[in-house]
């Protein structure tokens, strides 16, 4: 039990001082058109700033092979480095940190968004099943198509995206990186036994299949350093397809690799974030399969005991389950999505326990640089102040 933590208390990551605990988790919200940050993506990031607020950016793509959603900014060209610096000093002049999230979606993608129209990469010849859809970028959705394995000796280049989109994202001012190991993408397309069916050095044995991740993060933290990175899994989501036969022992084992990481370069990894099952189908639905809550915490403990270092949780978490999460010690961080997407003052609405607007689904993934994007309002001073009294 940690003493008087609650989600407004602050928290040291790292060598950051964060003010509170609650983390804008990473979204994407395909307003980067053309893979090029544009001004929209400051106004969004900047309104959901507070002074020592961390926030996450979208998944942002390490090479043009890694899209699977139209419109979703990449960190590997010049031209997106430089727009992603007014992005990053629009937070910062708000006071806030912010991390980048480096993203390829493997398997997950269609010729539409390939170079060449090729086949897209990952750990398998295997598709996503039919019963997934991809959205394309005309709107519709369609089914995935088979995927090209990667061959073992491909695999270091892939590594070597991640490490030059690390060294990008820094050049662009950021102050971090975080891996997205999670949902069913490419990173998860190598940890799950139920897509990764290779029988060379990075599949079978659970070694092999974290394979990929451990050397991703390996020359991630020697570009720019252990403080400086975050890493994302989600052992028990299903989410594309990405089961796992046996969730806590792919947990445990990626976590044993990332403490043997920290101790035997003597410095942590910024924070590790598990996305719990609560939270299934991102994007495409409100519901997926999931046990009971208590089975969930439990998971979820298991794996925060087992981490030597900064632990953040996401998925389904409300106000109150996360200051559950925080004053147990379940958790350090809570990462909120959807209610960040539909309040970007969600910290003063947490703060004074006011009234949530409503997320709209539908404007999720859509282009326009206003609607469902920066037009959620903002609690006005009066209502707030009433909020506060009322309270008192
Ligand atoms: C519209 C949308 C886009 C998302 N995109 C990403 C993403 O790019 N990277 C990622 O790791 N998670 C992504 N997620 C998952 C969120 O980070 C978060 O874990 C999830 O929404 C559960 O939290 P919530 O219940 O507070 O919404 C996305 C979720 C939503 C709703």
């Amino acid at each position: 039990m940690a003493e008087g933590r609650t989600l407004f208390s602050p928290y040291k990551m790292g060598k950051f001082n964060l003010s509170h605990r609650v983390v804008l988790a990473p979204m994407t919200r395909c307003r980067a058109l053309n893979g090029v940050p544009q001004p929209a993506l400051a106004e969004y990031y900047s309104q959901r700033s507070t002074p020592g607020g961390f926030l996450i950016t979208e998944g942002t793509l390490v090479s043009d092979t890694g899209a699977g959603f139209p419109h979703v900014p990449g960190i590997y060209t010049d031209e997106q480095v430089e727009a992603w610096k007014k992005v990053v000093d629009a937070v910062h002049a708000k006071g806030a940190i912010i991390f980048c999230q480096l993203w390829h979606v493997g398997r997950a993608s269609h010729g539409v968004y390939q170079p060449g129209g090729e086949a897209p990469i990952s750990s398998t010849n295997n598709p996503i099943s039919k019963r997934w859809k991809i959205l394309l970028p005309d709107g519709s959705h369609g089914t995935y198509p088979p995927p090209r394995r990667l061959e073992a000796h491909e695999i270091p280049h892939i590594v070597e995206q991640y490490r030059r989109a690390a060294l990008n994202a820094i050049r662009a001012g950021f102050d971090g990186i975080e891996i997205h190991g999670a949902h069913g993408y490419l990173i998860d397309q190598f940890l799950k036994d139920g897509i990764n069916d290779r029988t060379d050095e990075y599949g079978g044995s659970l070694a092999n299949r974290c394979k990929f991740l451990i050397q991703i993060v390996q020359a991630v933290v020697e570009a720019i350093g252990a403080d400086r990175v975050g890493v994302r899994v989600s052992p028990a989501i299903d989410h594309l397809d990405a089961m796992d036969s046996d969730p806590v022992s792919l947990g445990f084992a990626v976590i044993e690799r990332l403490n043997k990481l920290q101790q035997n370069i003597g410095s942590k990894i910024t924070y590790l974030h598990v996305t719990q099952p609560r939270y299934a189908a991102y994007g495409q639905a409100e519901s997926g399969k999931h046990g009971s809550d208590q089975d969930e915490a439990e998971f979820m403990r298991t794996l925060r005991k087992a981490y030597h270092g900064t632990f953040m949780a996401s998925g389904g978490f409300t106000r109150e389950l996360g200051m559950e999460a925080v004053a147990s010690g379940d958790a350090d961080l809570v990462s909120y999505g959807r209610h960040f997407i539909s309040n970007p003052d969600l910290v003063l609405r947490f703060k004074l326990n006011a009234p949530l607007t409503k997320y709209v689904r539908k404007t999720f993934y859509t282009q326009d640089p206003v609607v469902g994007y920066t037009d959620y309002p903002f609690l006005n001073k009066a209502s707030a102040k009433e909020e506060l009294l009322s309270r008192l």
